[in-house]
């Protein structure tokens, strides 16, 4: 048969209109919310930060002294502290990092002018010259409200030093480390929980076989002493993403020794030699970023598994305390100092990894993005008296409703966004409840579509509804020093209720949460 033919104009005209109507076709992600499902307490700490001396995170982010012109308490910036607070930082991670495997806390002690230098070789080969050390800390974590998470130095230090840290930090007893520490400033001894022997003991910080760094911790374990009034939440030096062998070796060897083991897993868009520009990106690169995050889950369920081997009750915590995207660093910046812009899609990661942290509850006990200014996936920038806040930060901002509360069993049947690398779904969801209010956070993955999501709610009636969603007319969409606000929460309106079934629509790129409070 002879297929007439169409004059050209014709085609265009139906090309158009077949475009139109696929433009015009919204996704749809279906999901069942159970209400009265409630699963293990998502752990407050999962939303935990990590400050290490890198670059501009201390010195110049957080601390610039009592003299400074910029407005501080005891030489802390009070405007980081006032956004950190908003946040409410559960938990902050220090002083590394690999750094921390070159420290000796006697060097950060003691009145400022008396302490001596030392080279950080790790960070730009500058000069430390100690002036934040345990005291100023343990100040930060006061103003800011949250718990300190210390790293020992087990590399290039002894099992000595730890203790006696612990001892000076912890002790109030009438001994020459804790009188030190009186005469120091500090009167009454630190609640100090989290400890970890050592960083990365299979790189940085030594370079060590599982078998010699299983041995190590459990010796220093032994020297690690509760004082009265602290019980100390000991976290063995985990895996490099998915080493499994590592964890296999640490838990079979001093699984029963620890209460938590750390996992490091940073985002690289096409691994250590392409990581690329944090603002100069296209959709593949995006694509690729985003597969790279999702690859977190299955690494955290492969430890979970040899975990649950070692210890089926599931007593040790899986602490993921570094993670976060490492882009190249900003041109024209100290490439040891790590820094880095912040994008729509660092938001995005942020919000899929904290759902994967969500889902891992009952395992994961704590995270510590990498790190909380300045460096790599930051909360805040500065730049002198200027502060900004980065997309990923109203991510924390907007997720933080999650903190201690109860997750909920959410069903969810989405289309993929991608499928190579890794899968990354279109549609993130991740739910809680917590005095009376359901909080749904959702994710659309998606840089040019929105997506419609139906969520039918089971065991609670939908009262009142409200959202927040965080969105912006490009994927490099950032906030500068000029223009802080590009990026920034507005409300989310984009949803009807009819019975008991929620449908909104997600624009692309976007985060949003909705907050139920239901009836009866
Ligand atoms: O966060 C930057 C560095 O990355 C840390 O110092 C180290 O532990 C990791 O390799």
């Amino acid at each position: 048969m002879k297929t007439p033919k169409l004059p050209a104009i014709c085609i265009v005209i139906a090309l158009a209109a077949m475009a139109a109507g696929l433009r015009a076709q919204v996704l749809t992600a279906t999901l069942t919310l159970h209400a009265d499902e409630p699963g293990p307490a998502i752990n407050r700490n999962i939303y935990g930060q990590f400050s290490e001396h890198l670059g501009t995170c201390i010195y110049g982010g957080i601390w610039v002294g009592e003299d400074s012109p910029i407005p501080n308490v005891r030489g802390i910036r009070s405007d980081v502290v006032a956004a950190l607070r908003e946040i409410r930082v559960p938990v902050l991670r220090w002083p590394g990092g690999c750094f921390a495997d070159e420290y000796h806390w006697r060097n950060g002690i003691g009145p400022p002018a008396g302490r001596p230098k030392m080279i950080n070789t790790n960070w730009g080969g500058v000069v430390e010259d100690n002036s934040f050390g345990t005291h100023e800390f343990m100040d930060l974590c006061e103003q800011v409200g949250c718990e300190p998470y210390i790293t020992g130095n087990l590399g290039s230090g002894s099992v000595q030093e730890m203790m006696e840290w612990v001892e000076y930090m912890t002790s109030d007893a009438d001994s020459p480390l804790a009188n030190l520490r009186r005469r120091n400033g500090r009167e009454q001894p630190w609640k100090v929980r989290y400890f970890a022997v050592g960083n990365e003991a299979w790189g940085c910080g030594g370079d060590m076989t599982p078998e010699f760094y299983a041995d190590n911790f459990r010796r220093s374990n032994v020297f690690l002493k509760n004082y009265p009034g602290n019980l100390l939440y000991r976290v063995a030096c985990g895996p490099n993403s998915d080493d499994y062998a590592w964890t296999d070796k640490v838990m079979a060897i001093a699984g029963k020794r620890m209460n938590g083991l750390s996992l490091h897993y940073y985002t690289l868009k096409n691994g250590w030699n392409d990581k690329g520009s944090a603002t100069e990106f296209s959709q593949a690169d995006w694509k690729a970023t985003l597969a790279q995050a999702m690859r977190m889950e299955p690494i955290i369920r492969g430890h979970e598994a040899i975990m649950d081997r070692y210890d089926p009750a599931r007593k040790v915590g899986l602490l993921v305390d570094e993670w976060g995207v490492w882009h190249d660093s900003t041109p024209g910046t100290n490439p040891g100092f790590l820094q880095q812009q912040n994008t729509m899609r660092d938001a995005v990661v942020a919000a899929l990894t904290l759902h994967i942290f969500q889902e891992h509850a009952g395992r994961v006990v704590m995270g510590n993005i990498a790190q909380m200014v300045n460096v790599l996936q930051a909360m805040i920038l500065t730049d002198g008296p200027r502060m900004v806040l980065t997309p990923t930060y109203h991510v924390f901002d907007m997720l933080k409703v999650h903190q201690g509360a109860a997750r909920l069993a959410v069903d969810l049947v989405t289309p993929r966004y991608v499928d190579e690398p890794a899968p990354v779904p279109l549609v993130s969801a991740s739910a809680s409840r917590a005095g009376g209010r359901i909080h749904l956070s959702l994710v659309n993955t998606d840089p040019d579509r929105p997506v419609r999501v139906v969520c039918a709610v089971t065991g609670a009636r939908l009262g009142t509804v409200g959202g927040t969603v965080l969105t912006a007319p490009t994927m490099q969409a950032h906030n500068t020093f000029d223009d802080p606000g590009a990026v920034r929460p507005s409300p989310f309106t984009d949803f009807s209720a009819a019975g008991d079934v929620l449908t909104a629509t997600l624009p692309p790129k976007s985060v949003a949460v909705l907050e139920i409070t239901p009836r009866g």
